[in-house]
């Protein structure tokens, strides 16, 4: 697949939502990324259910949502009656991984996984052939603008072998600190959709940032399939 770009609108203008999510459609974002924070699994509180529904009504794009909270099985059907069209759980609060990623399968919806940095890989190896995608945390979550942890790098790497190994169909998504200059870092190590917060709405110009980080992404994408194809046909 080629490189998807889900701004999350954690830093936007949450009195301008509307306008925000306009023009990163215009700039060509392809899903809008949605952070749900409970106070409780993260230390942040951010937006539920009522946005997810507004938003559905402005947005032409998927809504991708994230939600960092502690009890998700409770709120799947809410969500996904208010428009979310993909929804990621923590794997750290899931006993039951394979019936929560079903229930959220069976409302009609893409469901992924989400690790955080220090959440071993090993937590995947049952669930990669069941989800539609893996969400990796290149941050701790619960907040925006913070710096991408390098060491992520390495574990995206990892989990995109797990799940070519696996022949697993799932995409894989990576956020936090994502931004123009490690795009193509992030996707030489495996990842198909950036996440990206503060870059993207924090610049002067949402579309060009997006367009860059796209840009990036794509010529990485490239150059490392033709490597690929190289190095299989000298196998
Ligand atoms: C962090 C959220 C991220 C966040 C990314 O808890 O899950 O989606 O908004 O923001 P940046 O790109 O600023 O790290
Ligand atoms: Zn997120």
């Amino acid at each position: 697949m080629s490189v998807l770009i889900a701004p999350s609108i954690l830093s936007a203008d949450f009195a301008a939502l509307g306008e925000a999510i306009a023009a990163a459609e215009r700039g060509g974002a392809d899903v809008i990324h949605v952070d749900v924070m409970d106070g409780h699994f993260v230390p942040n509180i951010s937006i539920g259910i009522p946005v997810v529904r507004s938003l559905r009504r402005v947005a032409h794009v998927p809504l991708d949502v994230h939600l960092m909270i502690t009890d998700p099985d409770r709120y799947l059907e809410a969500f996904a009656e208010a428009g979310a069209a993909m929804i990621s759980v923590h794997v750290e609060v899931l006993p039951h991984l394979h019936r929560t990623v079903q229930a959220i399968q069976a409302l009609g919806l893409k469901a992924g996984v989400a690790l955080n940095p220090a959440t071993p890989l090993a937590a995947l190896e049952q669930i990669a052939g069941d989800v539609d995608h893996v969400l990796v945390m290149s941050v701790n979550p619960g907040f925006g603008g913070q710096h991408f942890i390098a060491s992520t790098l390495g574990k995206i790497a990892s989990a995109r072998e797990l799940l070519d190994r696996l022949r697993s169909r799932a995409a894989l998504e990576v956020d936090g600190g994502v931004k123009v200059d490690n795009a193509a870092d992030i996707v030489r190590a495996g990842a198909d959709i950036l996440v990206s917060g503060s870059a993207i709405f924090s610049s002067p110009d949402y579309g060009a940032t997006i367009k860059a980080m796209r840009q990036a992404g794509q010529a990485m994408q490239k150059a490392t399939r033709a490597a690929g194809a190289v190095a299989a046909r000298r196998s």
